[in-house]
């Protein structure tokens, strides 16, 4: 519980806070002023006194930024130091807390910095500092903006059963099957809707739960109605997802769409965690997946999940080994994450912030030496260990729409429900050389109702909202 003197900063304090187990029992109050050069912030925990100084190290920084983000960065930064003395530790990311650590870096480049320095003093780790040079170097050309770019989204929140540890909204297709016809006819209005609304279609993603969970020719209604969008033959992925419900016929059709990209998800190759988390498959499963997959040269993802429940370090790393052998072109391993009140949080918060960090380590030192580079990354809050889920690719690889996601780049115009659409509104920027470039601006967001009656009794409105945020 932290109280601070500048009200505004209170939320930010407090993500600094969720970082340190334990650190939510303490009482904190907070200060700031500026003094000159200096940023001076004031803690009192449980009756004791605090007093940290701090100055931009990169001078520049004083004209690149407001003060009230310098007052944000350094009242973090102090309160993030000040928890590292009172709990003995450090955290890999220091004290940055936003989900896209690319974003600063970015940032600071595009107005023509290192980023290094600014990581350094956060007290951003030099492992993680090197990652996200290898992967704002991974991005290259794929990130930039331009105007008109866009990527489409479909959303299917629909599974074969619900896995434990899931945080999507997305239910088992046994339960909302009644409701695909409308839904299906639903996304053919909005997918002809969105036609014109669209310039530069750059990726389509079909995803959201698992879209192989749907029959072959309620697949087909699916691709039928995206494939006058995408005519460009821009990059087409299905999350086709769980293995237990691949089947040649299904695959075909992807083919038959000019599908690119798929993902087989194995989140870990232990049949015993693969029974605990609820997946209702087998690692022998996932590896029949592949070999069917195989000669249809799609571009192949494989999922894998740190930190999931009972799970040792040897037994994840061994996941990360199979896969691996498999050969998919992408490899992303996420760190699990749970949402308030999910049903494995206690796990989580159990699970030793070493343990992970070992695990991840080693995905990176394998993922590296098997010739993969990391294409993107982000963090969520409340993610174990306060670590990050890592796309992996192999050389040319890396996905149009991972990045453009992530990095919030292009405009993304996603539907059905829960579907959440992105307009960007770019800005102009100047670099140090007198450059002009594009950059972000605002971003206005629109999401679609979560639960599916509600997404099909509001369908026109929808298409309404989404017309006019596209054509301000
Ligand atoms: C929207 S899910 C769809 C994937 C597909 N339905 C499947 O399960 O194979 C995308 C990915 O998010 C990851 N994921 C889902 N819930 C997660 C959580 N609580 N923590 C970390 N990763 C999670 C999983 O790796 C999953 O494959
Ligand atoms: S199948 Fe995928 S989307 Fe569905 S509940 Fe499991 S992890 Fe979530």
């Amino acid at each position: 519980m932290i109280t601070s003197a500048i009200p505004k900063l209170e939320p930010e304090l407090m993500d600094v806070i969720r970082l340190f187990s334990g650190a939510e029992q303490l009482n904190i109050s907070h200060e700031a002023e500026r003094d000159g050069a200096y940023f001076i912030n004031r803690f009192c925990v449980d009756g004791q006194a605090y007093e940290f100084r701090h100055t931009p190290q990169t001078q520049d920084d004083f004209f690149s930024f407001e003060d009230k983000s310098l007052f944000k960065r350094y009242a973090k930064l102090a309160l993030y130091e000040l928890l590292c003395k009172h709990f003995q530790t450090s955290l890999p990311w220091g004290s940055l807390t936003g989900i896209r650590p690319t974003r600063l870096a970015y940032t600071e480049v595009e107005s023509g910095n290192p980023f290094e320095p600014l990581f350094n003093e956060l007290g951003v780790s030099e492992e993680n500092t090197a990652l996200v040079r290898r992967v704002l170097d991974g991005q290259k050309g794929i990130y930039g903006y331009g105007k008109g770019n866009c990527d489409l989204f479909v959303s299917l929140p629909f599974c074969p059963t619900k896995c434990v540890y899931c945080s999507f909204v997305t239910a088992p297709i046994d339960k909302t099957r009644s409701y695909l016809p409308d839904y299906l006819a639903a996304l053919d209005k909005e997918l002809r809707a969105a036609q014109p609304l669209i310039g530069n279609l750059r990726s389509v993603y079909i995803g959201g739960g698992t879209p192989f969970a749907l029959g072959v020719e309620e697949l087909r209604a699916v691709f039928e109605a995206v494939a006058p969008l995408r005519t460009n033959g821009c990059e087409y992925t299905v999350e086709a997802g769980r293995p237990d419900v691949f089947t040649k016929e299904k695959l075909d059709l992807c083919k038959e769409y000019g599908v690119t990209r798929i993902c087989i998800n194995a989140q870990s190759f232990c049949d015993e965690t693969l029974r605990a988390i609820g997946r209702s498959h087998t690692a022998m499963q996932v590896e029949e997946a592949f070999a069917l997959a195989k000669p249809y040269g799609f571009t192949v993802n494989c999922d894998l999940i740190a930190g999931l429940t009972g799970e040792s370090v040897e037994e994840f790393c061994k996941s990360v080994d199979k896969a691996i052998s498999l050969d998919p072109e992408n490899i992303t391993v996420h760190t699990l994450c749970l949402k308030k009140g999910a049903r494995l949080k206690e796990e989580v918060s159990a699970l030793s912030g070493e343990r992970l960090g070992s695990m991840i380590a080693y995905s990176r030192k394998a993922l590296t030496a098997a010739g993969y580079e990391p294409y993107y990354l982000y963090r969520q809050k409340y993610m174990a260990g306060a670590h990050e889920n890592v796309g992996w690719c192999k050389k040319g690889t890396a996905s149009v729409y991972n990045v453009d996601v992530m990095e919030e780049c292009a405009d993304n115009l996603a539907v059905g429900a829960n579907a959440v659409s992105k307009k960007l509104f770019l800005a102009r920027g100047t670099r140090k050389s007198g450059e002009e470039y594009y950059k972000a601006g605002r971003i206005e967001r629109m999401g679609s109702p979560k639960d599916i009656p509600t997404y099909l009794n509001k369908i026109e409105k929808i298409i309404a909202e989404k017309e006019a945020l596209f054509t301000e």
